[in-house]
Order: C-alpha cells, then sequence, then structure tokens
C-alpha cells in the first residue's frame, strides 16, 4: 500500500468525533487487495473521481478514493446523494475486474454484503439488504451503493463502487423528506462511532469477497446476500420507471436480477427499480 497519495485529515483536536484520517484508514486495511488510498477533503463526487483517475494514478491493483464530504454525490436512478461533512462516510472502490460488463453487477452484490458484514460486525446492529443494493436497518435506509463503469469493447477497464453509509448524523439533520425513510448508526444506537473503524471494516470485508469471488466465482456471493436480505420472501411492489408491479420476491438470479411472482402466476425478472417491501 503505498502511503503519499492524498490529502491528510484528521478530526479536529477536541472534536466529539474519533480520528478520520487517512493514515489511520491505511493502518487499518489488512489483506492485500487495497494497492492505494486516496483520501480528499472534498469532491464532487468519489465516483467521478474515480472514474476520470489517469492512467498514471491507476494502480494495477484496487484503489480506494474516500472523500470528508461531496458537492455532488450521486445516487441511484439519477437521484443526489446529500454529503455533509463530519459525520459520513462517502467512498469508491475503484477495480479492476477480468469479467464481462453484464457481470459488474456482481460487484454491487459482494459491496451489499461486506457492507452489511462490516456494519453488523461494528455496530451490532441487524443491517438487511434491500434489492438492489440498500443497506437497511428496521426498514430505514442506512447506506447506498452505486456500482459505475469505464469499459470499452466489451470490456471493463474500470469498476468503481461507490458506498455512503450514515455513521454520525443525527436524525434531525436529515432535510425533511429524508426522515422516516433514512436512519444513520448514531440514530440507531445512540452512540458515536469511528468513521475509520467503520470504513476499514468495510474494506477488509471487500477485499476478502473480491478475492473469493474471483477464486471461486458467483455462488458463495449469492448465497451470501440471499441470507442478508430483507426482500426475498416478502411480497414486494417495484416501480420501474413508469410502471408499477406488485408480487413475491422468490429470489435473485445468477445476475443479481429480482425475481418476481406475480398475482397472475407469471415471473419477471427484474435488473432495476424501486422496491417497497409490503409484508
Ligand atoms: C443510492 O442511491 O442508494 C446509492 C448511493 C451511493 C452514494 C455513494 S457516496 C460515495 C459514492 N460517490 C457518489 O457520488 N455516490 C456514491
Amino acid at each position: 500500500m503505498t502511503t503519499s497519495d492524498s490529502t491528510q485529515r484528521t478530526s479536529s483536536p477536541g472534536s466529539e468525533f474519533p480520528p478520520f484520517s487517512a493514515d489511520e484508514i491505511r493502518a487499518g486495511i489488512r489483506g492485500g487487495v487495497w494497492e492505494k488510498v486516496f483520501f480528499f477533503e472534498s469532491v464532487d463526487s468519489t465516483n467521478e473521481r474515480a472514474l476520470a483517475l489517469t492512467a498514471s494514478e491507476l494502480p494495477e491493483r484496487a484503489s480506494v478514493i474516500i472523500a470528508e464530504s461531496q458537492t455532488n454525490g450521486r445516487g441511484r436512478l439519477g437521484r443526489r446523494w446529500v454529503s455533509p461533512p463530519g459525520r459520513n462516510l462517502y467512498f469508491s472502490a475503484v477495480l479492476r475486474p477480468a469479467i464481462v460488463p453484464k457481470d459488474a453487477t456482481l460487484l454491487t452484490i459482494i459491496a451489499a454484503v461486506s457492507g452489511a458484514v462490516a456494519l453488523r460486525n461494528r455496530t451490532g446492529l441487524e443491517v438487511r439488504i434491500k434489492w438492489p443494493n440498500d443497506l437497511m436497518v428496521k426498514g430505514r435506509k442506512i447506506g447506498g451503493i452505486l456500482t459505475e463503469l469505464r469499459s470499452d469493447s466489451g470490456k471493463i477497464n474500470l469498476a468503481v463502487i461507490g458506498m455512503g453509509v450514515n455513521v454520525n448524523i443525527e436524525a434531525a439533520e436529515f432535510a425533511e423528506e429524508l426522515r422516516g425513510i433514512a436512519t444513520s448508526v448514531r440514530a440507531e444506537t445512540g452512540e458515536i462511532f469511528s468513521r475509520t473503524g467503520i470504513v476499514t471494516e468495510i474494506l477488509n470485508e471487500l477485499g476478502g469477497w473480491y478475492k473469493r469471488l474471483m477464486r471461486e466465482g458467483r455462488q458463495p456471493a449469492l448465497t451470501e446476500w440471499i441470507r442478508l436480505s430483507s426482500t426475498v420472501g416478502m411480497e414486494v411492489r417495484v416501480v420501474i420507471g413508469e410502471e408499477t408491479i406488485s408480487g413475491f420476491a422468490e429470489t435473485i438470479d445468477d445476475e443479481g436480477r429480482l425475481i418476481l411472482r406475480l398475482r397472475s402466476g407469471v415471473t419477471r425478472r427484474i435488473s432495476s427499480g424501486d422496491v417497497m417491501e409490503l409484508r
């Protein structure tokens, strides 16, 4: 792992929050997957920054871009990801896997599994995965994942897995429209957590799952995703663009598509949409 690719930052002395700095993150990372850690005080979006990495900045192996805040954080389906400083986690894992673009959903799957497992280990919260990749606690969103690709002639040059996790933001600090649907580690536990501890745990999980995916194929990751899912086995409503359909979420297929059994008995495979879990 290199040690000098970034702006250094530590939470200000006397701050109520535990230190959050590039060096501490580097010191906590294990497993040999993460070659470089880039740390920025503020970027437009860590995903955007990752997609813009030049050939000379790009390491052979994986790297990670972390920011204290984002001015234009991106969410799924063209939404914004509000990213104030000092509270939460915003980072992008940059990978160069030898897989075809259609299998990139597997990267999102291992990211969701890693986020859920790491948050469970660090915080004790019962984090579950809502299809496709929302990290949830008691029906509220605590984290989200956005995977973006740079590909060329059917080959992935760069896979960017962006993750945002609400760590120390208080319930009252959420924008009006997010109250009721979003939560944070602090809102759920009443405690302040080290963002360094959480992000290193997620990266260590993700590094392990990435190696396993490359070595053993997709099945272990899909099985773990299904085990952690809140969606599988539920009656759900799915909004797909202009269309809304309801049915029973049977499972996900090998490409991470949701297999939905409609009331008519017809089965649909869904690649993208917004799920509401009914019962
Ligand atoms: C979602 O809509 O659920 C996905 C949210 C993903 C947010 C993260 S924050 C770090 C990375 N950079 C971005 O601009 N977005 C992702």
